[in-house]
């Protein structure tokens, strides 16, 4: 029999973290024939996250510059991706989420007639400047796409509602989830120093640059001058435009710790030891709800409603004195804490790989 030729495809960190267990699973099966291309539209946070899981580029485009422009990058991007898909005549391609990456990929591989499966897919805002671009290329992937791995029920409503086939929505759970349970279970709590309380941050989205950015630093500040018993932990995006006002605004405060980002299983350590997150992450949004941290989201919508349905995450903005208020009130009553500490996981149980890889097989084995 044929093996099923698949290319999965990442570029920044998140997609390195959520199509890691996807491509470690593809591996373990005989009648697949993975390739990993790496974009690196990122460059150093990307290798971070694919040395952690023992994954090697067979392809690597190597696209990242400086500060790059979104036009730019998408062009050479395109041009590039063209040229492999043309190369390696894959059955299948695979990419996660809603980066340039991602649109990017599901262009190419429309334009080349090469079905594409869209892992995390369904997820909406329902403002395409909210978050930008990212709610853009996720609807432009998911129409070129031939499977939409949703991750929720809530997701795969999203698809339907935009007129996507049913028969080729598959709810799987997110494979944030399965990365996680890969590295929890084999990495203990960062150490915090005693009678010291955690506030784990990490913010990089590009609708917050500028005032926004200045907004959340105000909060963090004076959150810290507040609270004597409280720690900032921040490890800061390496992008110049979140970096140049977080170092201006947080650098000099004896318990605020600006640092560079963290490997995976480090980052994992201090989302258990931390009190409290607050975070305009996707992904950090979808794993701490499972580690039973409290999330406040920095971001005025989340196309991750069902965390906060549970409770266990709350939508903040960006107003310095919302996010003050927030956090104040997780840190000074209990109640309210431990009502958002529940551990509850609404965004899968560790097994999405296994359920995409189920269907590609299928795919597989009908086509051979
Ligand atoms: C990108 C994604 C965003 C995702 C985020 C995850 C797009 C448009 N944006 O945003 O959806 O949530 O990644 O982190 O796809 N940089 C480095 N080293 C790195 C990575 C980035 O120096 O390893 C700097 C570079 O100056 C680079 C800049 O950050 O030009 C921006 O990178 P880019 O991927 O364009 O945007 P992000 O803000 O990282
Ligand atoms: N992460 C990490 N190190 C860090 C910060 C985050 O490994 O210093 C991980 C985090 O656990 C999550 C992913 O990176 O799995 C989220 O990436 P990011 O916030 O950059 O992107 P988003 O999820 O918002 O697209």
């Amino acid at each position: 029999m044929k093996k099923c030729k698949i290319v999965c495809v990442v570029g920044t960190r998140p997609e390195a973290v959520k199509m890691a267990p996807v491509i470690l699973a593809l591996k373990a099966q005989a009648w697949a024939d993975v390739r990993v291309l790496a974009t690196a539209q990122h460059r150093h946070l990307l290798d971070q996250v694919l040395q952690v899981f023992g994954i090697a580029p067979d392809i690597d485009l190597d696209m990242m510059q400086p500060n790059q422009d979104l036009t730019a990058l998408t062009a050479r991007m395109l041009v590039a991706m063209d040229a492999v898909l043309k190369s390696e005549r894959p059955d299948v391609v695979l990419a996660q989420g809603d980066t340039t990456t991602v649109m990017v990929t599901a262009l190419a591989s429309f334009y080349l007639n090469i079905p594409f499966g869209h892992v995390e897919a369904g997820l909406r805002t329902g403002d395409m400047r909210r978050p930008f671009p990212e709610e853009m290329n996720r609807v432009l992937a998911g129409h070129m796409a031939r499977w939409h791995f949703a991750p929720t029920e809530s997701s795969r409503s999203n698809l339907l509602r935009e007129g996507i086939a049913d028969a080729s929505v598959h709810v799987t759970g997110n494979t944030v989830i399965d990365a996680l349970h890969m590295m929890a279970g084999k990495t203990p709590a960062a150490t915090v120093a005693p009678g010291r309380r955690l506030m784990l941050v990490t913010a990089h989205r590009r609708e917050s640059f500028g005032a926004p950015f200045v907004d959340i630093c105000t909060a963090i500040r004076t959150l810290v001058d507040r609270n004597d018993d409280l720690e900032v932990l921040y490890p800061v995006h390496p992008n110049p435009n979140v970096k140049k006002v977080v170092d201006e605004l947080l650098g000099s405060h004896p318990r605020i710790s600006l640092i560079a980002p963290l490997d995976y299983q480090p980052f994992v350590a201090v989302m258990k030891a931390a009190t409290l997150i607050l975070t305009d992450s996707g992904g950090v949004q979808e794993e701490a709800p499972a580690l039973g941290k409290p999330v406040l989201v920095l971001r005025e919508e989340t196309e991750r409603p069902e965390a906060v349905s549970a409770g266990v995450v709350q939508l903040v903005g960006t107003n310095s004195a919302r996010v003050v208020e927030a956090a104040q009130r997780l840190l000074d009553d209990p109640a309210a804490y431990r009502a958002m500490a529940k551990g509850v996981s609404p965004y899968g149980d560790g097994h999405a790989a296994a359920r995409i890889v189920a269907v590609l097989q299928q795919f597989h084995a009908t086509c051979n």
